[in-house]
């Protein structure tokens, strides 16, 4: 072996170790510097030495922005859940029940943290984890493998000794409570929707299409259940040992129990000491430790015999109902909030609550005044769970959904289908036209700086912003002396809004609040109309034809542009020097060889990037999908194509071509 070949291997080894003595042990031996140095040496060495390269190598850690959608795979052994219960008592229950079931003989539980995030199955062969598979529907999950291999956590090379050649562990994904915190700042900053909990925010993650986003967020894995044909102990336990001398994460938690006495003290224990730990739990599970144990009991339809779920209380208050408001949305939604008397709920004060609308305040049935249960379970944001109808008021009336807009006094409508109550006047009702200023100024549209809520509202309430074409006619006189504002920050908002005239027609078209017309449908809908000329031309028909636009977005543009206040807007916007076209160069590109042909990109290019090449299809009048079936035209295959893919299109009958060909194909 050449000496070159023994430095990258020892490198690959030594960082894996310290991988696992960071990630997995807590219990570092180097610092951050000294590991950076390693890796960075290791990655030059991986450049200048192609031939050595290896997709396992820690180094591929750090993904990659290649997209591609997920394929499906069926589970081996299906992935089932667990029953739940909610009391000690119900837990000593099942104890009994499985100690009469088992005859008598001597039961050993498991005590485990029930982790609150997302399923995962991981195959590993020969030691190296060969695929990584969401739960799913149970019966069949999405590989996420790339995504997976981010997770330091996760050991892609078992250390140690004594695994079986084939085998799967299963565990749970979670985003730690700081990195769920962090990105839903970032999110925040950005102006996107926040995670309402770190399980949504790491199913979320673990699906993304961006692996370097992935790496990026901090996820993180605890495994709890090991099957194959020839595992290395007989029981639960001892096997979860072994694959923590392999390198997994086995929670420190798992614990022996050996009667309803310790399972009681278990529960009690948890109960507190679980809010100390670094990521969300939901519960506990109690399992039975003997795999032949867990034979005899076997299953039921949905989950096993031989474990149970404890599921923690929520922390809840009891707490009054002062009156409920109905806040208005930039889109007109109706929202009614409750306004509660201070309390405190898991360290923080609650004052209000959202109700969501009219539905959820008749299935509680809330009247005015009434005691109402606030929870907060895995969940940041509070929620009104019950009413304490005990201690209603006599004479209490129902909580009324009001008939008319609280803002500007127009009847409501409700659209057919939908829960939500809308204030139809969308030109003339205060709070919506500040939210489409709020909504056209952010980071994310036009980017203009200075203009928070409370400003947009005090602008508009002075009669200096009426829509968002008002924007460009300010001047920093306006501004300056008007409450919050010096003449620094009165030149940084005119500042901000001239530069937003560079804006992007994409993201000017999102800016715009058309009703359903989102971020990512506003860049499809760019893409394909190139200007606003066209759009604004465009019939129903003609829209729908466009990508993702369906009868419910095509009737919304047709209605937007219709309006001749919309319009007079559109036109002091284009007299300003806003974007209303996409740049000409692509245009040229533009064919329609791929008209009515789906395409499914596989594999790593040479020639151009993964993205270029959907672009190019796009532009060609293909369309892109993430997975071969009946439907596919075509696959456009790098390097690496996986296996199964290829087989795929081989028994679907699916030509397979490669870049060279397909930009031949173009020409
Ligand atoms: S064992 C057949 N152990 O909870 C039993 N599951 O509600 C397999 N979960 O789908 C599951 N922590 O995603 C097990 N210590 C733990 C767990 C756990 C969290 C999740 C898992 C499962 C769900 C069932």
């Amino acid at each position: 072996m050449s000496e070159i070949k023994k430095q990258i291997l020892q490198l690959r080894s030594e960082l894996d170790r310290h991988n696992r003595l960071y990630y997995v042990d807590n219990n570092p031996e180097i610092g951050d510097r000294e590991y950076d140095e390693m890796m960075h040496l290791l990655e030059q060495l991986e450049r200048e030495h192609p031939e050595y390269d290896d997709p396992y190598s820690p180094t591929r850690r750090v993904g990659s922005d290649i997209t591609k959608g997920f394929t499906q795979e069926a589970h081996i052994y299906p992935m089932l859940s667990l029953s739940n219960t909610y009391s000690i008592e119900e837990v000593d229950a099942w104890v009994k029940r499985t100690d009469d079931a088992l005859a008598g003989q001597t039961t050993e539980i498991i005590g485990e943290m029930k982790f609150d995030g997302t399923g995962i199955s991981l195959i590993y062969e020969h030691g190296r984890l060969v695929r990584a598979v969401t739960r799913g529907d149970g019966e069949k999950g999405d590989v996420v493998t790339d995504n997976v291999m981010t997770i330091r956590s996760i050991p892609l090379q078992l250390s140690g000794s004594g695994w079986p050649d084939k085998f799967e562990i299963r565990g749970e994904i979670v985003l730690p409570w700081k990195a769920f915190e962090r990105l839903n700042e970032e999110r925040a900053f950005n102006e996107e929707p926040l995670f309402a909990n770190p399980r949504n925010a790491a199913a979320g993650t673990l699906k993304l299409q961006n692996s370097a986003e992935v790496a990026r967020r901090g996820l993180d894995a605890y495994l709890y259940y090991m099957l194959g044909e020839d595992l290395p102990c007989d029981n639960h336990y001892d096997n979860m040992m072994c694959a923590r001398s392999w390198g997994f994460k086995v929670s420190d938690a798992m614990t022996p129990l050996h009667s309803i006495a310790e399972i009681d003290a278990y529960i009690q224990r948890w109960d507190t000491a679980r809010r100390e730990l670094p990521v969300a739990t939901d519960g506990l599970v109690f399992k039975v430790n003997s795999l032949r144990q867990q034979l005899n009991l076997g299953f039921r339809a949905k989950s096993p015999r031989w474990a149970i779920a404890y599921k923690f209380q929520a922390e809840r208050a009891l707490t009054k109902l002062r009156f409920v408001s109905f806040d208005v949305g930039r889109m007109g939604i109706i929202t009614p909030v409750a306004n509660l008397e201070p309390v405190l709920l898991s360290g923080t004060i609650v004052k209000r609550a959202s109700l969501h609308n009219e539905d959820i305040i008749k299935t509680l049935g809330i009247h005015e005044h009434d005691m109402l249960y606030v929870e907060k379970g895995g969940e940041i944001i509070p929620k009104i769970t019950g009413v304490d109808t005990a201690a209603r008021e006599s004479g209490a009336m129902p909580v009324q959904f009001v008939t008319h807009c609280p803002a500007c006094g127009a009847p409501l409508i409700r659209v057919e289908g939908e829960a939500a109550w809308v204030c139809p006047d969308k030109y003339n009702c205060p709070p919506q036209i500040i939210g489409r200023i709020e909504h056209f100024v952010g980071r994310r549209m036009m980017n203009i700086d200075g203009i928070g809520e409370e400003t947009a509202k005090m602008l508009y309430d002075r009669g200096l912003l009426r829509n968002i074409a008002d924007l460009y006619n300010l001047k920093t006189s306006d501004l300056s002396g008007l409450e919050g504002f010096g003449q620094k920050s009165a030149e940084r908002v005119v500042d901000g809004v001239e530069r937003s005239k560079s804006i992007p027609f994409d993201r000017v078209l999102f800016a715009l609040s058309i009703p359903y017309v989102g971020e990512t449908t506003a860049k499809k809908i760019a893409r394909s109309v190139r200007t606003l000329d066209r759009l604004m031309a465009f019939s129903r028909p003609e829209l729908e034809a466009i990508d993702d636009v369906g009868p419910r977005i095509a009737e919304s543009i047709v209605e937007y542009f219709a309006n001749e206040s919309n319009r007079d807007i559109i036109a002091r916007l284009r007299h300003a020097g806003v974007q209303f076209e996409l740049p000409e160069e692509e245009e040229s590109e533009k064919s329609d060889r791929l008209a009515g042909k789906t395409v499914v990109i596989s594999g790593v290019f040479a020639l151009h990037s993964r993205d270029q090449y959907k672009e190019m299809i796009e532009r060609n009048g293909g369309k892109n999908s993430g997975s071969i079936s009946k439907k596919t035209d075509f696959v456009l295959a790098g390097e690496n194509m996986g296996p199964a893919k290829l087989e795929k299109a081989r028994s679907l009958n699916i030509p397979v071509i490669n870049e060279q060909e397909f930009l031949d194909m173009l020409s």
